[in-house]
């Protein structure tokens, strides 16, 4: 379940190639989010995958023609487009595209996407002969003009067998897309860096000291920061997470590369958002070879990490256009009043802060139950959520701030 898709209305159009199949989990992917999902078809389209499926999988009906209007019906063509949030066109065949780039409306599809005034997504797919044609790229350019988000295809082996550009755009490209498109654009202009994951600090070529982060929150601050139009960019410490789609990531293994890489950019910024879980110390020596098995008792010497967050505060007082600075705390003791000191200390505009003894929340978990915190001494303590819901509410934060 998404809670930005939740109860959004999304309006399939579906025309015929050989892709249309691939609507079938689409829907049922758009359902888990939450979405209710209408199916409009081309004639072709019902050749490759038939209503009955979709209708079944969308659980509504599923429109086909202008000209089957029930009594108690509105015009299909015309209501169609008015009762959604968004109309996505999947797989978006040549044909259809050279109809919608023309201004024809002799079939059920392309009348409702010329009488809507949704947002209109189009996923074109076909042969790469096709699509490299001047005349699809003339009507996709077109198309763009005209205002729809056009969502390239995917390079790869088509179903025709040849290689190259042309196949359907992966889902979650899409997902996204379609989060975007319904997400209030209010981060639009602003330039974001995120930091997030944990670092490693090498103390041989095999062992290193590091901490539990796995980045699932900085990630998801990422792309909530990209979706409400924001540019973002990302420094990321190691991670196995798929980084977030249209976010630079610039990756990052230690705390004193992490810093090397924000200060590149931080004066650029209008947010910086710390999420990342940097080593406070370094082993203070490291060992070219593999430190071998022998003594039982020793001592490990360590060196402090430069304190970034501590560093971008102190330089605020410097500047005029300074970015708005954003940290974490995660704390096993007295976290409010931790976080308290931090924000103070580091001048900082905003704190969000973790009780890492929460069973329910924390590092590698998909949810967060944080408290936050402002300079001007607002308080909001959120309920266990979701860490894309957490990264949402931070935003607007931030936004207020702004
Ligand atoms: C097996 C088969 C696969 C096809 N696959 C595609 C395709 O992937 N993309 C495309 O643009 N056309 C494809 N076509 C051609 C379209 O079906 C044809 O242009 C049709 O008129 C499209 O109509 P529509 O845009 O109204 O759905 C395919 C045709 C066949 C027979």
């Amino acid at each position: 379940m998404s809670f930005q898709l939740s109860n959004k209305r999304i309006l399939l159009g579906i025309s015929g190639g050989i892709a249309a199949y691939k609507t079938a989990d689409w829907t049922r992917a758009l359902r888990q989010d939450g979405a209710v999902v209408t199916v409009m078809m081309t004639e072709s389209a019902q050749r490759f995958i038939t209503p009955l499926t979709l209708a079944a999988l969308s659980g509504n009906k599923v429109h086909t023609s202008m000209f089957a209007i029930a009594d108690d019906e509105r015009l299909p063509h015309i209501a169609l487009g008015r009762d959604c949030d968004l109309i996505l066109l999947a797989p978006a065949t040549a044909n259809t595209i050279a109809r919608l780039a023309h201004g024809l409306t002799d079939d059920l599809v392309s009348a409702v996407v010329l009488a809507a005034q949704a947002k209109v997504l189009i996923c074109p797919a076909m042969n790469g002969v096709m699509y490299r044609h001047p005349a699809t790229t003339h009507n996709i350019a077109r198309l763009k003009e005209y205002g729809y988000t056009v969502i390239p295809p995917a390079c790869g082996e088509l179903a025709c067998g040849d290689q190259g550009p042309g196949r359907l755009a992966e889902w979650e490209t899409v997902r996204q897309e379609i989060i975007a498109a319904i997400t209030p654009q209010d981060l639009q202009g602003k330039k974001i860096m995120v930091s997030a994951g944990p670092t490693w600090e090498a103390l041989d070529p095999v062992c290193l000291l590091t901490n539990r982060a796995s980045g699932k929150m900085g990630y998801a601050l990422a792309a909530a920061a990209r979706r409400r139009g924001a540019e973002v960019i990302m420094v990321s410490g190691p991670s196995s997470i798929t980084p977030p789609f249209g976010v630079k990531v610039v990756s990052v293994v230690s705390a004193r590369e992490m810093h090397a890489a924000i200060r590149q950019w931080a004066t650029a910024m209008d947010v910086i958002i710390m999420a990342a879980a940097v080593s406070d110390y370094r082993p203070s020596r490291y060992e070219p070879h593999k430190i071998k098995k022998g003594v039982t008792d020793t001592s490990l010497p360590l060196t402090a990490n430069p304190d970034i967050l501590r560093e971008l505060g102190e330089q605020k007082k410097d500047t005029r256009c300074a970015p708005l600075l954003v940290g974490f705390a995660a704390e096993s003791l007295d976290h409010l009043e931790e976080g308290r000191r931090k924000l103070t200390d580091k001048k900082l505009d905003l704190i969000a802060i973790n009780d890492i003894k929460a069973e329910d929340a924390g590092f590698a978990g998909d949810n967060n139950r944080v408290t936050l915190l402002d300079c001007h001494g607002t308080v909001e303590e959120m309920p266990l959520l979701s860490k894309e819901e957490v990264a949402h509410r931070i935003l607007n934060a931030i936004l207020r701030q702004l």
